[in-house]
C-alpha cells in the first residue's frame, strides 16, 4: 500500500500570487506534507529560501523528508505560527518575499487514526495540532458547562442545532471517542445525511476552540505586515467562512488609508493603507481541481501586497524585488 498523501490544493495559483522568484525568500506557515513548500523551493531555485513553520511534529518529520532535496535552502520549525516574528527574528529570517498560510488540516491529520479530527474513525476525542497542548476534546466536552458548549458548537461550527446537541452530550458524557461523540449528535438531530454528516459542525467547532484556531490566525496576520518587503505577497487559502472572514476583513482594513467609523467629518485615525488587494474577488479551485481532490472544493485564496507606508508601527522602505542572501539550514524539528 502506498504511504498516504496530502495533495496541495491551488499550487499554480498560489505560486503566481505569491510571484516567486528566483533567489527569493519565502514563509509557508502551515507546511503539512510539504506540497506548497515544495513548489516554492523548485520555482525559486537557483538561492530561494524557505521557513517552513507547522505546529504539529509529525508534519514536520513528512515536509523534512519530502523536502531533502532543499535541504540546504530550507529551515523548518516545529512552532505554532502565532509566534511568527519572534521565530523570524531569532532566525534572522526577515524581510521575506512571501508569506503563504494555508490553514486547516491536512489530510494526514484527518486520516489519522489517532488524532480524533475525523468523524469517520473511532479515535480518542483529542484534536491538538500539537501533543504540547495540555486541552484536548475530550477535555472541553467533558467538563464544559451545557450552555458553553452550546455557545462554542453554535459560534465555532455555526451550527443551528447546537442546544440539542449540548444537552445530549451532558446527559451522554463522559464520552471517550470520536465515535460515541457522533452517535450522540446523531441522538440529538438525527443521522440523516444532508449535503454534509451532521457531526461535521461540531467538529469543526471542538477543532477551532482547542488549538484557538480563530484567535491565533488573527493574531498572526497583524505580525505579517512587519515581516514583509515593500511588494511582498500575502497569500491566504481558507475552507470555511469564519477564517475566511478575519482574512478579508484584515485584508480589506490593511488596504484603506482611513478606518474612522462612518459619519466622522474629519479622519481622526491616522490608518494609513500597508496592502494592496491582488485579487478583489476570491480564487476558487477549478471544477476539474475539485474532480481530483474533492477536499479543494471549499478553498478560497486571498492575496494582497505589501506598500511603502509612513504609519510608524508599519514602516517599510525596503525594495524587495532582488534576493536577499542569508543564510539557512535545516535546524527544524
Ligand atoms: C492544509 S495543511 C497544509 C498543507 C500544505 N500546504 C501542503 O502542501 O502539504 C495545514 C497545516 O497547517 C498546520 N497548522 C494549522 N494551524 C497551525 C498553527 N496555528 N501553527 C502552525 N501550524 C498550523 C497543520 O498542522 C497542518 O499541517
Amino acid at each position: 500500500m502506498s504511504a498516504p498523501t496530502h495533495i496541495p490544493v491551488l499550487v499554480k495559483e498560489t505560486i503566481e500570487a505569491l510571484v516567486v522568484q528566483p533567489g527569493g525568500r519565502y514563509i509557508d506557515c502551515t507546511l503539512g506534507g510539504g506540497g506548497h513548500a515544495a513548489a516554492i523551493l523548485d520555482r525559486s531555485s537557483p538561492g530561494g529560501q524557505l521557513l517552513g513553520i507547522d505546529a504539529d511534529p509529525e508534519a514536520i518529520k513528512i515536509a523534512k523528508t519530502k523536502l531533502r532535496a532543499y535541504s540546504g535552502s530550507t529551515l523548518l520549525i516545529n512552532e505554532n505560527f502565532v509566534n511568527l516574528q519572534a521565530i523570524c527574528s531569532k532566525h534572522g529570517f526577515l524581510p521575506v518575499h512571501g508569506i503563504l498560510f494555508d490553514l486547516g488540516l491536512s489530510s494526514l491529520q484527518l486520516n489519522g487514526n489517532n488524532r480524533g479530527f475525523s468523524f469517520q474513525h473511532e479515535a480518542p476525542l483529542d484534536m491538538r495540532l500539537s501533543p504540547n497542548q495540555e486541552v484536548t476534546a475530550a477535555d472541553i466536552i467533558n467538563t464544559s458547562s451545557e450552555s458553553k458548549l452550546a455557545q462554542l458548537i453554535k459560534t465555532y461550527g455555526e451550527e443551528d442545532r447546537s442546544h440539542k446537541i449540548a444537552h445530549y452530550i451532558v446527559k451522554e458524557r463522559p464520552l471517550k471517542t470520536t465515535l460515541q461523540l457522533v452517535r450522540t449528535i446523531e441522538q440529538a438531530i438525527g443521522s440523516k445525511r444532508g449535503r454534509i454528516h451532521p457531526a461535521t459542525r461540531t467538529f469543526q467547532a471542538l477543532r477551532i476552540a482547542v488549538n484557538h484556531e480563530l484567535e491565533r490566525l488573527e493574531a498572526t496576520l497583524k505580525q505579517v505586515i512587519n515581516l514583509l518587503g515593500f511588494e511582498g505577497r500575502l497569500v491566504v487559502i481558507s475552507y470555511h467562512s469564519l477564517e475566511d472572514r478575519i482574512v478579508k476583513q484584515f485584508m480589506q482594513q490593511e488596504s484603506k488609508d482611513c478606518i474612522c467609523p462612518p459619519g466622522i467629518p474629519t479622519c481622526v485615525c491616522g490608518h494609513a493603507a500597508c496592502l494592496r488587494l491582488i485579487n478583489k474577488k476570491v480564487i476558487t479551485p477549478s471544477p476539474e481541481e475539485v474532480q481530483l481532490n474533492p477536499r479543494s472544493r471549499s478553498a478560497k485564496l486571498r492575496a494582497a501586497e505589501r506598500l511603502i507606508t509612513q504609519r510608524k508601527q508599519y514602516k517599510t522602505t525596503e525594495r524587495l524585488r532582488s534576493p536577499v542572501g542569508v543564510k539557512t539550514g535545516d535546524r527544524g524539528g
